[in-house]
């Protein structure tokens, strides 16, 4: 990861940018390049929602992967992300767990979303376009009570101040370390089991408009979750 990686002060979206140079037919972005941002105007997380991040505090990027496995797992890669992030943060001495389907908590607020988006080209192969935010030094989120899960940063939630280059450093080192066990498996066994390792048991999840809590994650990466009335199911979509 990061073989390649193009910096810029300001952009609209760093998976844009990831994007237009995986489809470059001049000189396409390679296996791992990163695109990474001080700001991003038009950042988006899921479900079509913006991604607000204050300019200079914050991990924006997004990697450009040419995955060996075909596209159809790439849903693979939100959990890739959200693990090597887990990893990055537990190594700074942080204590993050995982929330299906793909953030990264620190004492119950969110610090990190993941969005896994794909190229085609024109000659059928595919790119993977994942973009991570990791919320670092910001501490003012306006607005943070209308969310499920407020925002945190890595320093709100420790009291310490991070140097970029070194979360930034540190997730590239786990990305490459877990998606390399993860293409050499073929499954996403290995992944499951690295989630459970920091999954936020009891967690509340949502899908369209209801709520559950998090109990498992299945091996094809669905959440099994307890419903309202004590019941047991799993969510093996998103969106319901
Ligand atoms: C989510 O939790 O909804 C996913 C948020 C993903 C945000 C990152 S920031 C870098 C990259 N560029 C974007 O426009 N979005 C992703």
């Amino acid at each position: 990861i990061g073989s390649q990686w193009r910096h810029y002060a300001e952009c609209g979206s760093t998976s844009d940018l990831a994007r237009s140079w995986a489809l470059d037919p001049e000189a396409p972005a390679p296996d791992g390049a990163v695109v990474t941002a001080d700001l991003q105007t038009q950042g988006r997380g899921r479900r079509g929602a913006s991604w607000r991040a204050a300019g200079g505090e914050n991990l924006l990027m997004t990697v450009v992967l040419h995955p060996p496995y075909p596209v159809s797992a790439a849903w693979r890669l939100g959990y890739v992300a959200a693990l090597a992030v887990a990893d990055a943060l537990a190594e700074l001495g942080l204590s993050p767990q995982l929330k299906w389907p793909n953030d990264v908590l620190l004492a119950g607020n969110k610090t990190c979303g993941v969005l896994v988006e794909t190229a085609l080209l024109p000659n059928g192969e595919w790119r993977a376009i994942l973009g991570i935010g990791v919320n670092v030094n910001q501490t003012e989120f306006p607005d943070a009570e209308t969310f499920v899960y407020p925002p945190t940063s890595l320093r709100m939630a420790s009291g310490r101040t991070f140097a970029m280059d070194e979360v930034r450093q540190r997730l590239w080192e786990w990305l490459e370390r877990w998606e390399d066990i993860h293409r050499s498996a073929g499954d996403f066994d290995p992944i499951a089991a690295g989630w459970r390792r920091y999954l936020a048991v009891g967690a509340k999840v949502r899908r369209g408009g209801e709520t559950a809590e998090l109990q498992d994650i299945e091996s094809d990466g669905a959440a099994r979750v307890c419903l309202h009335d004590g019941t047991f199911t799993v969510w093996r979509t998103v969106d319901g």
